[in-house]
């Protein structure tokens, strides 16, 4: 298993209509391919996990990266991975504000990327950072809710 995380810019803002134009067009192609992954957007860039074998993601990057979408592609990790981190989605999407997209994207910058714990992959990294972001202040927010 392989994976390839890379940020970008969106060439101008995305609506949610273009934004769900291009998560159909992936999702489709992704699921014939066997790659799963994540796509971030927010303050205009994308950020992208993709999971596959490593002869599908290569010709797929440099596919990926004419679109003319986005640009200024950076490349953070093209490495070999124990296993996916998101073994069950084509492509899991979420749009996220400014300061997210920016706190997101610090977990899989070089020097971040370079501290990790051996085992723990990029993508596994985000993933954790993600939890804790999205899935832990809800669950925060229900628990003090009153009833
Ligand atoms: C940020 C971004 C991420 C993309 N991710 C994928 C992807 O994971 N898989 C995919 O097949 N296409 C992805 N695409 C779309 C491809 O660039 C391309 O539009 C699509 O493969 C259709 O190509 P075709 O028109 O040459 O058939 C992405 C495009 C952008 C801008």
């Amino acid at each position: 298993m392989h994976h390839i995380i890379y940020m970008s810019q969106a060439t101008r803002a995305m609506t949610d209509d273009e934004l769900a134009t291009l998560l159909a067009q992936a999702r489709h192609a992704n699921e014939e391919r066997g790659v799963t992954g994540l796509l971030v957007y927010g303050a205009q860039q994308f950020l992208q996990v993709m999971e596959g074998d490593e002869q599908v993601l290569g010709p797929l990057y440099e596919h990926i990266a004419k679109d003319s979408r986005h640009t200024g592609l950076i490349k953070m990790a093209d490495k070999a991975v124990n296993q996916r981190s998101f073994a069950d989605w084509s492509m899991a999407f979420q749009a996220v504000p400014a300061e997210q997209f920016a706190s997101l994207a610090g977990y899989v910058s070089p020097e971040n990327l370079r501290l990790q714990v051996p085992g723990l992959s990029g993508a596994d990294a985000l993933l954790l950072e993600m939890a804790r972001q999205f899935v832990l202040p809800s669950t925060h927010d229900k628990s003090t809710k009153p009833s």
